[in-house]
């Protein structure tokens, strides 16, 4: 199948130099294209060019994109979308004054997700999960990691998995999963966290291997969660299994979760709001990618973290929409970009790098999604036309998204 998309008013997200990541300064320079085409061939982009250059291609399909602009789809590294029902009664203990850890002391939080998932069908919970896959693919995301840790045993956890196997095998999203059994101490293990370890090691971790379930291995490293000794262990079993690490870390508090990150190589640390100068300095020439998520924040309301320092320090950063049901219900990565400019002054230019390139390179897919590029999967969306690349994160909810563009076919 051959698709010629032409009359884009600007293409966006240009590759640069085949790099996989952008670092500090580099992430402000996007390069574009204005008056062009695009052809994409058996689902990869196979060329583009200014107007004109397209006169005689054959195409089975010629989309006209009607001076709008095309941006690469986002890459949201950074998800825990499968789970079951929603939470929004903690929505209110939150209006009503209860902290994050409060509510999670009270048995609520992810306890409560894992009790509601243990009690849903796989047929269930991929049909809920389903529903939130074509909202964000219909919001311009075409690739995304997905982590378990709602299951909190090892058939739940399992459970959780196959799903995202599933939404793996029969969307044309790139997908990606991560094993999170480390998200909180099971409710049976209340006091026991030691042996809960123990369990998450010899049992969880050997049986989704064993079925080949995942990709990566993430553990909550926080104050009231994992420590930094647990989540090390975590990391060197995952490691045995060929998982490299994603780790939650320093949301909470300033839990050394980063130095254990890029000690242990992690493909990426995420979250921290709670960090300083030398978590900073600890990622400076790292491969692990620090990766913000500016939603979770904004609806925990929270600190945001220190984006400019990181990239003032020549560190890459990516954005992610960490969609789950208890800090972050939304996986639009759109106002995620826009957050990062309104609260963390990042530029929209910076904010679309983080969004696309860097959110791919810290799900390891950035050889193939993340920018504009022959030979990347052409996965793409087109906009309304727009007076510049700044309008589309500046007027965050003005529906400017028109025509969704997955593996070179349209979707929805
Ligand atoms: O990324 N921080 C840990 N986990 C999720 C929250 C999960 C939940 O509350 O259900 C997060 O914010
Ligand atoms: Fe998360």
């Amino acid at each position: 199948m051959r698709l010629l998309v032409r009359n884009i008013g600007r293409i966006v997200g240009i590759e640069r130099e085949g790099r996989l990541r952008l670092c500090g300064a580099e992430m402000d320079r996007m390069e574009t294209l204005d008056d062009a085409w695009l052809l994409a061939d058996g689902g990869r982009i196979a060329a583009f060019g200014r107007s004109g250059g397209e006169e005689g291609i054959a195409a089975d399909r010629v989309v006209d994109a009607g001076g709008g602009m095309l941006f690469p789809s986002f890459c949201d590294s950074h998800t825990h979308l499968v789970y079951a029902g929603s939470r929004e009664q903690e929505f209110l203990d939150k209006i009503n004054g209860l902290s994050y850890e409060e509510i999670a002391r009270r048995g609520g939080g992810i306890l409560n997700s894992a009790d509601r998932l243990h009690e849903t069908s796989e047929e269930e919970l991929f049909r809920q999960a389903m529903e939130r896959v074509r909202e964000i693919a219909a919001m311009g995301t075409g690739a995304v990691e997905i982590k378990s840790g709602y299951g909190l045993s090892t058939e739940d956890e399992l459970k959780m998995l196959r799903v995202v196997r599933r939404i793996r095998q029969e969307t044309p999203l790139e997908v990606r999963a991560t094993f999170l059994g480390a998200h909180a101490v099971a409710r049976a293990y209340r006091g026991r966290q030691g042996e809960y370890v123990d369990l998450v090691c010899r049992e969880m971790l050997p049986a989704v291997a064993r079925e080949g379930l995942a990709d990566f291995v993430d553990v909550f490293c926080d104050e009231g969660f994992f420590t930094v000794a647990e989540t090390e262990r975590i990391i060197a079993e995952g490691a045995r299994y060929g998982l490299r690490a994603k780790i939650h870390a320093n949301e909470l508090a300033v839990s050394g979760g980063v130095q254990a990150g890029v000690r242990c190589g992690a493909l990426s640390v995420d979250h921290l709001e709670r960090i300083g100068a030398e978590e900073i300095g600890a990622l400076r020439g790292a491969e692990t990618m620090p990766t913000l998520l500016p939603g979770a924040a904004f609806f925990l309301g929270m600190d945001y973290p220190p984006a400019r320092e990181m990239i003032r320090a020549g560190l890459g950063v990516a954005l992610a929409s960490d969609y789950n049901p208890g800090s972050s219900p939304s996986g639009d990565m759109r106002m995620v970009a826009s957050l990062a400019s309104i609260r963390m002054r990042m530029t929209p230019a910076e904010a679309l790098c983080a969004a696309t390139l860097n959110g791919a390179y810290a799900m390891g897919v950035s050889r193939d999604f993340g920018s504009v590029s022959v030979g990347k999967v052409a996965s793409f969306f087109l906009t309304r036309p727009m007076p510049s690349v700044e309008f589309f994160t500046y007027a965050y909810r003005t529906p400017l998204i028109e025509r969704v563009f997955l593996r070179g076919e349209e979707f929805g």
